[in-house]
């Protein structure tokens, strides 16, 4: 997809802190969240407590990444994989997610941040489905930032399935295998319509994608921090925002002289 997704939603309500460079922001960040266990382990909590705490770290960021003016945030809450955990940490993190769309969404709404889930729903409790439904159809026409939750997302999934539905289309004729290229690819994912992320930040020190955009981030640049995600903050996200402006992107190309 074409970057107009910088022109047509990216406006700064708030001045970016001095250092960074208002005109070469990321204009899609993506992240990790992660290190919400260990940081309830640290304080002796039960794991659940940091999922909690989370929550709060991910509403500052994509506040802060609103107010700066970039133009998306894609957010990995829960993976393909993340059905392994426990049964209790499994339940308690649906039941999260219903609690704080539930809870926030009169504020996306207004805050005009435009909230997609991208990933498998189905398999989702129904109550949650219910919401995701109506959050996402109630702010589909919003005008700011594009707010995605990665939920029962894994990269590998997406593009098998994406895989499945060019090929459906090819056995109907409606499709030349020849004629799929790259766009026809892109455009069978869940994040079909989004630029690709410029930035990906990993919280907790994890170097690893874990499953989490294998095509869309093939040219992103990646930071990694040791703060857990519960602790993300203003500082952090500047620091991640900064190592991204101090980047040179080539593309496979040489360095401009
Ligand atoms: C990330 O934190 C949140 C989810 C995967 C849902 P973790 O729960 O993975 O925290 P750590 O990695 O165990 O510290
Ligand atoms: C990645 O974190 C998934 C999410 C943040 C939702 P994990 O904690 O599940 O990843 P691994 O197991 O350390 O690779
Ligand atoms: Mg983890």
């Amino acid at each position: 997809m074409s970057r107009a997704l910088a022109t047509t939603t990216a406006k700064a309500s708030q001045p970016v802190p001095v250092g960074l460079d208002p005109a070469r922001l990321p204009v899609h960040v993506a992240v990790i969240m992660d290190g919400n266990g260990r940081w309830a382990k640290q304080r002796n909590l039960p794991r659940v407590m940091g999922h909690r705490e989370g929550v709060e770290a991910l509403k500052r960021t994509l506040r802060l990444c609103s107010d700066w003016g970039i133009g998306a945030l894609t957010a990995y809450a829960f993976s393909t994989e993340n059905w392994s955990r426990p049964g209790e940490e499994v339940s308690f993190l649906m039941a999260l997610f219903e609690r704080v769309l539930a809870r926030e969404l009169q504020s996306l709404e207004q805050e005009q941040v435009r909230i997609r889930f991208l990933g498998d729903l189905e398999p989702l409790p129904e109550g949650l489905r219910r919401l995701i439904a109506d959050a996402t159809e109630r702010t589909a026409v919003n005008t700011g930032i594009h707010f995605n939750v990665c939920t029962n997302y894994g990269g590998r999934a997406e593009l098998v399935r994406a895989a499945q539905r060019l090929a459906r289309r090819c056995v109907v004729g409606e499709l030349d295998p020849a004629a799929i290229d790259e766009q026809q690819l892109a455009a069978e994912l869940h994040t079909a319509g989004e630029c690709d992320p410029d930035l990906l930040i990993r919280t907790s020190g994890e170097r690893r994608i874990s499953n989490f955009l294998l095509w869309q981030l093939a040219y992103a640049e990646i930071h990694i921090t040791d703060v857990l995600w519960p602790d993300f903050n203003q500082a952090a996200l500047l620091d991640a925002l900064l190592d991204y402006q101090g980047r040179q992107r080539r593309f496979g190309g040489v360095e401009p002289c």
